[in-house]
């Protein structure tokens, strides 16, 4: 007690000698100092780096020769480009430059936050989220990092997360209350499951291998499952219908629930003595590795267990690579769903979509939210959230958002020479958009005249199908 009182008359004293410090006095400023390869800059705060003798940005000379956002009038939402220099909250005459640092790695992948379009407006929670930003599980044998509602709040339908699994090793048996899909970022691998009715499934997966399109599959909520890498190793994009992917209730692991379960109740469950279940582990591996390699790819039906109940109905893996493209004036997609190709997958609807070099996923929207990957390549969106609000977004390889049902919202590939290649995921049975330019085209002709003050002779050259992608 009378520590705590002698604590608290001590305290504004210490407040006051802390307040009136000199950063010189500082010790970290003090050995940086002494240094001399100023090269090497520690990063401190804006006061420190002063008293350090490192330049700050508002002493740095003005450079006179162009506007740092390069933007010429008139502003009509293009990307702020800050040609080489660092990106500052600047756009044209609004805005002013940072005087503390910022991080600029950041800043510099995502203009489109510093210096926002014109157009933007209004409130728009954030709807990216870059799976570099996840903490990542390092296991024996690989690792897995989430994107889940804790990360990107708005997707409350889907969750996502990579995995990976290094040659041989396995994801451990288990099951989840929600559906899983995957899609094959690399390797090839091997998933085996049963269902209700004890119908069995088994089948080789592969990545991108040859440039061909990836394999995907699905297992319904419940169906147990296993996924094995073989000798190439495996890399997983695994999407789950919920966004509240780690709650309590949503996977369960065969070894944690056998390890959680009394001896002689399980024993007697299998009709075995308890010595036999001596040696299972105590905690759930997750992920491990294999004591003898599987068979190579494309043998998984020596593998194969006979089934008395036979095979699965309908196959969980579909093979993207003999899908054919809907091909599009600016690249090509390819959709996948149980209304159209891929019957199990009642849960999930998918699309995998091939942006060329400044080209862009038309103006549309969907009936569901659409959870967003991008496989490769770059891209800018605007989310327009109805209600005067809109916010633009700007996409790299690696790269998780979502945009909320009925949002209007486009994906422009920003480079001219590489592709920009994207997953959209729906938790719906069937994948379904609104095209933008194909309402317009056949809506009665004044009724669009009136709204947009636009010619008839320019509503003429609106397709009346839909573009998908627009060169
Ligand atoms: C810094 O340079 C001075 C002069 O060259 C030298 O005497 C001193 O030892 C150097 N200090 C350190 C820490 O390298
Ligand atoms: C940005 O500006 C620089 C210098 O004017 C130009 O060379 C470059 O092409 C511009 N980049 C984009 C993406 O417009
Ligand atoms: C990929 O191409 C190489 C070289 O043509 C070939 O040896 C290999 O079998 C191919 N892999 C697959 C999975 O088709
Ligand atoms: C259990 O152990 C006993 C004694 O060792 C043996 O007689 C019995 O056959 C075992 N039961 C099973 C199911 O293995
Ligand atoms: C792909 O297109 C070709 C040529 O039009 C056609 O013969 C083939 O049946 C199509 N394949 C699928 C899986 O639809
Ligand atoms: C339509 O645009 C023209 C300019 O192209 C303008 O003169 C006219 O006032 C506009 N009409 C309406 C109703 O805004």
């Amino acid at each position: 007690m009378a520590r705590l009182s002698l604590l608290t008359a001590l305290l504004p004293i210490l407040c006051a000698v802390l307040a009136t410090a000199s950063p010189l006095d500082d010790e970290q400023v003090k050995q940086f100092m002494k240094r001399n390869n100023t090269g090497v800059k520690p990063l401190l705060h804006l006061a420190r780096r002063e008293a350090a003798g490192v330049k700050t940005r508002h002493l740095r000379p003005i450079v006179e020769t162009a506007k740092r956002d390069s933007i010429t009038g008139p502003d009509v939402g293009q990307v702020a480009n800050f040609t080489g220099s660092t990106p500052e909250p600047e756009r044209g005459a609004n805005g002013a430059s940072f005087l503390s640092p910022s991080n600029t790695g950041i800043d510099e992948e995502n203009p489109d936050n510093v210096a926002p379009p014109t157009t933007d407006a209004g409130v728009v929670p954030n709807l990216k989220w870059s799976m570099a930003q996840s903490h990542t599980r390092l296991l024996k044998g690989g690792w897995v990092r989430e994107t889940v509602i804790t990360d990107l709040p708005p997707s409350k339908d889907i969750a996502g997360a990579e995995l990976r699994l290094a040659p041989n090793a396995y994801r451990e048996l288990h099951w989840h209350r929600v559906a899983e899909w995957g899609y094959i970022l690399g390797g090839t691998g091997r998933i085996a499951a049963v269902d209700s009715s004890g119908k069995s499934y088994i089948s080789d997966l592969k990545g991108p291998i040859n440039g061909s399109d990836p394999d995907i599959y699905y297992f319904p909520p419940g169906v147990p499952h296993s996924i094995q890498a073989l000798d190439s190793g495996l890399e997983i994009l695994l999407i789950f219908t919920d966004g509240n992917f780690d709650a309590l209730g949503t996977t369960f692991m065969m070894s944690d629930w056998l390890a959680h379960t009394p001896v002689d109740i399980v024993a007697q469950n299998f009709g075995v003595n308890t010595s036999v279940f001596a040696n299972i582990p105590k905690t759930d591996p997750y992920i491990l590795e294999s004591t003898v390699p599987p068979p190579q790819l494309g043998d998984a039906s020596q593998q194969a267990i006979p089934d008395p109940q036979g095979e699965v109905p309908n196959p969980y893996v579909f093979h993207i690579s003999q899908q054919n493209k809907t091909v599009a004036p600016g690249g090509w997609a390819k959709i996948q769903d149980s209304v159209t190709n891929f019957p199990v997958s009642t849960m999930l609807a998918s699309a995998l979509v091939y942006v060329e070099p400044n080209a862009m996923r038309e103006l549309h929207w969907h009936t569901a939210d659409e959870w967003l990957y991008i496989v490769s390549g770059t891209g800018r969106a605007t989310a327009f959230a109805g209600s005067a609000t809109a916010r633009t977004f700007d996409f790299q390889a690696g790269d998780t958002g979502v945009f909320p049902v009925s949002y209007g919202h486009y994906i422009k590939n920003m480079s001219p020479t590489e592709p920009l290649i994207f997953l959209e995921l729906f938790k719906a049975p069937q994948f379904a958009d609104f095209s933008a330019t194909q309402w317009l085209a056949l809506m009665p002709q004044q009724v669009v005249i009136d709204l947009l003050n636009i010619s008839s002779e320019v509503i003429d050259t609106f397709p009346k199908t839909k573009q998908i992608i627009v060169a």
